[in-house]
């Protein structure tokens, strides 16, 4: 099994056929339209492989966001997924730890790991922390751009301290792009 940090332009044709087909099977509610992206394509892939077998992958965005009027750099991640026939068996976890144990030594370039999540314990198995924020966001769906929306949540964004920065929790997170 091999862990390979992938710049998104340089996918191969195979490479982006089977991740297009993992998002498919482990997000069936959702229609990708054959896109290796729900809405925009991301800045990296960490994708693991068995043999040529892409088992799991997950996208990185790496982008600066203001926290309480103050810039942070973040590490967002998107769609984790694992083969649905090889769930369960720890290889979720060893991912995202193999992403923790790649981006630990960047501390002045990620000051945080950030998520949208469902499930809370896999990612708290992983040292990730649920959040209450008030949100600025850019809303796209299907290639169009629906302007800025603002709400409030406390059951979806997760995050993983990486830099000397505390998060400050209730203050204003203005993500200066899409929601992933
Ligand atoms: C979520 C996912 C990436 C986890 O990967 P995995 O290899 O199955 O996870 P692991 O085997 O490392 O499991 C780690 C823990 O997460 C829990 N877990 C795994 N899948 C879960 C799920 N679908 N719902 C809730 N908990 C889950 C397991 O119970 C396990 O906890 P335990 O060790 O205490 O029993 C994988 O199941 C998947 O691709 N799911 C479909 C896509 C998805 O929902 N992605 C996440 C979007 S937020």
């Amino acid at each position: 099994m091999t862990i390979e940090l992938i710049p998104e332009f340089q996918l191969d044709p195979s490479s982006k056929t089977q991740i297009a087909n993992l998002l498919k099977a482990c997000f069936p509610e959702e229609e990708f339209h054959g896109r290796t992206y729900f809405k925009q394509l991301p800045h990296y892939r960490l994708v693991m492989k068995e043999g040529e077998l892409i088992v799991g992958q997950l996208g990185l965005d790496y982008r600066v966001m203001s926290l309480g009027g103050q810039p942070i750099n973040v590490l967002g991640v998107i769609d984790v997924t694992i083969l649905p026939e090889l769930q369960g068996q720890g290889l979720g976890t060893k991912l995202m730890k193999a992403l923790g144990g790649m981006v630990s030594k960047y501390t002045d370039n990620v000051d945080f790991i950030l998520l949208i999540a469902e499930k809370h314990q896999f990612y708290e198995n992983c040292g990730y922390t649920l959040v209450k924020q008030k949100v600025k966001w850019l809303t796209i769906e299907e290639h169009i751009n629906y302007g800025l929306q603002e709400n409030e949540f406390e059951d979806c964004i997760m995050i993983k301290q990486v830099g000397k920065k505390e998060w400050k929790e209730n203050a204003e997170l203005d993500m200066f792009g899409y929601w992933y």
